[in-house]
């Protein structure tokens, strides 16, 4: 899906970029976000309010939150799946010894001295000509990736498939552990590679996190966990778009390490949401009646982004900040998953 870039404004209390670079805004300026930017959200606050200020609580949080909406004996079926999981989704998991990490992109700190100031200047030499917009949209993604908690905790709210002790060896729990590691790659890589950039605020980057993983957030999934894997299909779906475009742009202004970085983070997020994909496949051929009723249910509320509670300690509609444009994506996205499952045949029958 060739999506577009869009013009948004950005705010001026969003001191995200160090002194001496745009640290002082008076106005809001164009900021050009990559447009699948399922980060900047959409979604709706719908239902969402401010809370009570009192210590320790988020600044917002969801109302009428559904939990456990999925009939009890339908465990039953994630039960029956267990080896197919193990066959299926699995296999799909990179070998650790094989995988990528982040210190293979990243000046390497622990040979000599000399080495590690000159690769961290080179690198900061390749950040200099990206623009600030352009910096905004990977500030937004490190963040959405650096929530990574926030996104274990929410598999491990599904029902029939969660991991019920911290290290079950039940498939469908290995594979929530495993993604995650996985996972927790991306942040790592990006949150490193801007931090050596020298471009960024990263202390208020790093509150911003910490808000907004102590924020959580209600995708209304409600336990359920047919619900549950058509939103992590969604959501994988969004971010490979994302991080692909936000390659192509810094590409563009001479940064191929940092496009490479991007491009990487974009395959394996490919790679996660075919195993979602077919994991709702599966749903739809062994219950198609439950598969299809979560499926509507999800389309009609829409996708609640991930960073619907962002906050940075100043603005607390810093979500709304983004919202322009981004129900359009929501939907086209939403589209392309069901014509990618009515071309697999299953929801056609
Ligand atoms: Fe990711
Ligand atoms: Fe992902």
């Amino acid at each position: 899906m060739a999506l577009k870039l869009q013009a948004m404004a950005f705010p001026s209390s969003h001191k995200i970029f160090s002194q001496g670079t745009i640290s002082s805004f008076n106005k809001p300026f164009k900021v050009f976000m990559a447009s699948c930017s399922t980060y900047s959200s959409i979604a709706t606050l719908e239902g969402d309010h401010m809370t009570e200020k009192k210590p320790y609580h988020p600044a917002k949080a969801p109302s009428n939150q559904v939990t456990h909406s999925m009939p009890p004996e339908k465990s039953e079926i994630f039960k029956s799946l267990e080896n197919w999981v193990e066959e299926n989704i699995l296999t799909r998991l990179n070998d650790v010894e094989k995988n990528w990490q982040p210190q293979d992109f990243l000046p390497i700190s622990h040979e000599s001295d000399e080495q590690f100031y000159e690769q961290v200047k080179e690198l900061r030499e390749r950040t200099k000509e990206i623009p600030d917009e352009h910096l905004v949209a990977l500030v937004a993604s490190m963040i959405t990736e650096e929530a990574l908690p926030t996104y274990q905790t929410m598999l491990n709210t599904l029902d029939g498939s969660r991991d019920e002790t911290g290290a079950s060896l039940n498939p469908w729990a290995i594979w929530v552990r495993a993604w995650t590691a996985e996972e927790n790659r991306h942040g790592d890589l990006l949150h490193k590679y801007l931090y050596l950039s020298g471009r960024v605020n990263m202390r208020q980057i790093e509150k911003t996190i910490q808000y907004l993983v102590g924020a959580g957030m209600d995708p209304k999934t409600e336990n359920n966990p047919y619900k549950g894997f058509i939103y992590t299909s969604f959501q994988e779906r969004a971010t490979f778009i994302y991080h692909g475009n936000t390659a192509r742009l810094v590409k563009t202004h001479g940064d191929t390490k940092l496009a490479q970085i991007c491009g990487t983070i974009a395959a394996e997020e490919k790679r996660h949401e075919a195993s979602y994909i077919k994991i709702v496949e599966k749903l739809f051929e062994i219950d198609p009646d439950e598969t299809m009723l979560a499926l509507a249910d999800m389309m009609k509320k829409t996708i609640t982004m991930p960073t619907q509670f962002i906050y940075d300690g100043q603005d607390h509609n810093l979500f709304q900040q983004f919202q322009i444009g981004l129900e359009l994506i929501v939907l086209k996205i939403m589209v392309t998953l069901l014509n990618l499952w009515l071309e697999s045949g299953k929801l056609r029958n």
